[in-house]
């Protein structure tokens, strides 16, 4: 929790807390996505979401919650053999928020609201009744952008190292 509290405020990690120290919850920790892991990625959408509603005095204990869990599907995404990548994107689309909500409803409690953000956080797969899960729908495609554009700059950034080293040697 040491690098972890740096990062957040008092608040956010006393809500936080019981969820991400759950040891289901800690499995995301092993579930790559985007840059990094589900963990870190739900994380940052939970903490970013909460900043908005914050300034908007929503109900900050159910959007970090509900955010908390929005990902909380616990397998990693992969294509099925002769599938087309989209059609399985939108099959994952629609899937995991369900698999999401299932295990949120198994190990925590979950009232209306964190419902909804989890349910419908796939907009426009899902519709968010609620102030909190657009929201939430919001910090998740922003930081999902931003996740696969610093992986892209990365990946683009090896590519050069690996040219300009080859070309090197090439003389
Ligand atoms: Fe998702
Ligand atoms: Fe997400």
């Amino acid at each position: 929790m040491e690098h972890i509290s740096l990062k957040y405020d008092e608040f956010f990690l006393s809500i936080a807390e019981p969820i991400i120290e759950h040891e289901k919850y800690q499995q995301m920790k092993q579930i790559p996505h985007h840059n990094g892991t589900v963990f870190d990625h739900c994380l940052g959408v939970a903490y970013y979401a909460y900043k908005i509603a914050y300034k908007l005095n929503l109900d900050t204990v159910s959007i970090i919650r509900g955010a908390l869990l929005h990902d909380f599907y616990l397998y990693k995404f992969k294509k099925r053999e002769k599938k087309n990548l989209l059609a399985e994107s939108i099959r994952h689309s629609h899937h995991h928020p369900k698999v999401a909500l299932k295990n949120a409803k198994t190990h925590f409690e979950i009232n209306e609201l964190e419902e909804d953000i989890i349910k419908n956080h796939m907009f426009p797969v899902g519709l968010p009744k609620s102030r909190e899960a657009w929201i939430t729908t919001f910090a998740d495609k922003t930081l999902a952008l931003f996740e696969y554009s610093t992986r892209f700059f990365f990946y683009m950034r090896v590519k050069s190292i690996r040219f300009a080293y080859i070309t090197n040697i090439l003389g």
